[in-house]
């Protein structure tokens, strides 16, 4: 997805510069272009051969540059990417670019760039909390600046909070949001996909036979569409797509805290086969047989998390998408739900055994819009997920 993008990564003096060796190569696993930098303190922690040897690239330094501006002059180095990206960016440098300094090869590539920046922070914990670097964080943003991390957890220096930089594969995430093409680059689109377990007792649950293969094909034609695609899926057969932000979850009540904590979005896509009812109270012990051979089980009501979000005052998005699987009067159950549920479509399909839909690779879909039903030829789940995705991106953008 970044072949032959180019990125300038500029590794700054911090422990977290081990990290951008990793990051290098998962840039280019996904065909990106490194041109690699390194300041002054970023020499102290990695190696300028190790930097260019994973690169496969010169390296740009303020040890070795001085011959360099009739190769390439500054200006021209800092212009050639298509994304500046600071990998770590300690205290000091985030400083010197709230300030406008330029007074090494890094922060004077930072100065006279015209591309879009990055940076992903990594600095002790107080220095991260510290006023300055807050007010510098709020310039840098203002500035236009796209920030990745810090992360939260255990730091070199051996104290915890937020300051360690944003995993390798995080920031590889953000890079190709940046860079993202297609009607949706730059928005938000969540996808729930995939059955929902509810537990009985430790062994046991509830299930059913969806196979998240819908939601799987979905998410990736909106990715393919340049959305950043949250795709919050229960225990799904199929496996989720590369390059979409994946939140696992088991149960219908922790697919709604991760559908609420993903907004806001500009769509929401719920595909997924939520269970209408869990166990009112799941045993915390195997449950054992009995002599007389019958087991009552209790339930209580799961939380309908499309009609919960289409009924949100605020932070509601501008598409919500719910999917019917009926087996009888499809159309007809599927226009009541539209209108129960309070969302804006319902892709409906017939899921009769007879049809080999649920778990199979075809769908048989009617589109339930507001302006009526639209029936759609029998086609790939991949097609119904192009098309679907292609109509949901008119929509967001208002072509
Ligand atoms: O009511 P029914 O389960 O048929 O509705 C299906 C639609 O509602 C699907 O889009 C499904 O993802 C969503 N749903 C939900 N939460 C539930 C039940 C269904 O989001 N508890």
């Amino acid at each position: 997805m970044l072949a032959q993008r180019r990125i300038l990564l500029i590794i700054g003096g911090g422990i977290a510069a081990f990290k951008s060796l990793d990051l290098i190569r998962r840039l280019r696993e996904r065909g990106a272009l490194v041109t690699p930098v390194l300041t002054r303190a970023g020499t102290e922690f990695v190696t300028p051969l190790s930097v260019s040897a994973l690169a496969g690239e010169k390296l740009y330094s303020d040890l070795f540059d001085l011959t360099d501006e009739a190769e390439m002059g500054h200006i021209e180095l800092s212009r050639s990417a298509d994304l500046v990206l600071v990998a770590p960016a300690t205290a000091d440098l985030m400083a010197k670019m709230a300030q406008g300094h330029a007074d090494d090869l890094a922060s004077t590539l930072l100065m006279a760039t015209d591309t879009p920046v990055m940076i992903a922070p990594a600095m002790n914990v107080r220095m991260w909390e510290h006023a300055a670097t807050q007010r510098n964080l709020a310039t840098l943003r203002a500035d236009g600046i796209t920030v990745v991390g810090p992360n939260e957890g255990d730091m070199a220096c051996g104290e915890f909070g937020p300051g360690r930089m944003a995993e390798p594969l995080e920031i590889v995430a953000a890079v190709e949001r940046a860079l993202a093409e297609g009607p949706l680059a730059g928005r938000r689109v969540l996808v729930t996909s995939g059955p929902t377990h509810e537990p009985i007792d430790p062994v046991r649950y509830i299930a059913n036979r969806s196979s998240g293969a819908q939601g799987a094909a979905l998410a990736a034609a909106l990715r393919d569409l340049g959305a950043e695609v949250i795709f919050v899926t229960g225990p799904a057969r199929v496996p989720p797509p590369a390059g979409v932000t994946v939140v696992p979850v088991e149960t219908a009540q922790e697919m709604l805290v991760a559908v609420e904590s993903a907004l806001p979005v500009d769509a929401a896509i719920f595909a997924a086969a939520v269970a209408d009812w869990r166990m009112a109270q799941a045993s915390d012990r195997k449950m054992k047989k009995t002599k007389g051979g019958s087991l009552e089980l209790h339930f209580a009501e799961n939380p309908d998390i499309l009609a919960t979000v289409s009924r949100l005052e605020a932070d509601r998005p501008a598409l919500v998408v719910g999917f019917a699987a009926e087996t009888d009067d499809v159309i007809e159950n599927a226009k009541a739900k539209r209108q129960r549920k309070g969302c804006d479509w319902i892709v409906a399909n017939d899921v009769s055994h007879a049809t080999g839909i649920m778990g199979g690779q075809e769908n048989d879909i009617t589109l339930i819009t507001g302006d009526g039903a639209e029936d759609w030829p029998r086609m790939g789940k991949a097609d119904v997920a192009a098309r679907l995705a292609a109509r949901i991106a008119e929509v967001v953008t208002g072509a």
